[in-house]
């Protein structure tokens, strides 16, 4: 027999999902929109950027609605003013830290205009300044090049090279500011690890971190 369905009220509208549903997927059904940088629906949820935080049964501490499972009655306010203050300030830091702007078509530029953030202001949409990323081009590999720099550690590029691919060809490395992608444990390219060139770390990057060499030759003059 099918499990009972759940109630969860989202925004104030009811919705109805099987047991197992995250609070996101309940949000989405409800037609509410949440940001989010480190999901990818195509890969298990990982819960590491907390952008896709929500007000949950009226408490004070926003929950990351990837990976928080629905309760039969639960209450999610996606416009909690402590999750958006939150998970904006997280948006914040991530640009903080880049050396340039996000180009205008990346998910990263659309998560911070939906913050209200100007993503073309680059480390200067945050509030706060410090020390911007400035590591060195990857190109050895012949389809994809890794700019280190752009990397904001969501892990997505991993996860795919896991999860749908099973190459296992990228890893991620170092903690907080210095946390990034690389492959093996000693610098190695990706090409020469395992990678088999299936593009599933380029088509989930959310900032452009790795790209296929075509587009980034076919950049216009001056792009970031
Ligand atoms: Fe939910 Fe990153 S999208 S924690």
């Amino acid at each position: 027999m099918a499990p009972e369905p759940l109630t969860v009220i989202v925004d104030g509208i009811a919705v109805r999902v099987a047991p197992g549903t995250t609070l996101l997927e309940a949000a989405r059904a409800a037609g509410a929109e949440v940001p989010t940088l480190c999901f990818d629906d195509r890969l298990a949820p990982f819960g590491a950027c907390r952008v896709c935080l929500v007000g949950l049964d009226g408490g004070e501490r926003p929950v990351a609605s990837c990976t928080t499972l629905c309760c039969d009655g639960a209450v999610v306010d996606t416009r909690d003013p402590t999750a958006r203050r939150v998970a904006g300030a997280v948006v914040e830091l991530v640009l903080s830290e880049l050396p340039a702007a996000p180009a205008a078509h990346t998910e990263l530029a659309a998560v911070a205009r939906s913050f209200g953030l100007d993503p073309e202001a680059g480390p200067d949409a945050a509030r706060w300044t410090g020390a911007t990323h400035a590591r060195a081009l990857d190109d050895r590999h012949p389809y994809l090049v890794l700019q280190h720099e752009l990397c904001i550690s969501c892990g997505r590029c991993v996860r795919a090279c896991d999860e749908v691919q099973g190459a296992f060809a990228l890893t991620a490395t170092g903690r907080g500011f210095e946390a990034n992608v690389t492959a093996g444990l000693m610098g190695e390219s990706f090409q020469e690890f395992s990678c088999v060139s299936c593009g599933a770390c380029a088509d989930t990057c959310p900032t452009d971190a790795i790209t296929e060499h075509l587009l980034i030759d076919l950049a216009p003059k001056g792009a970031a």
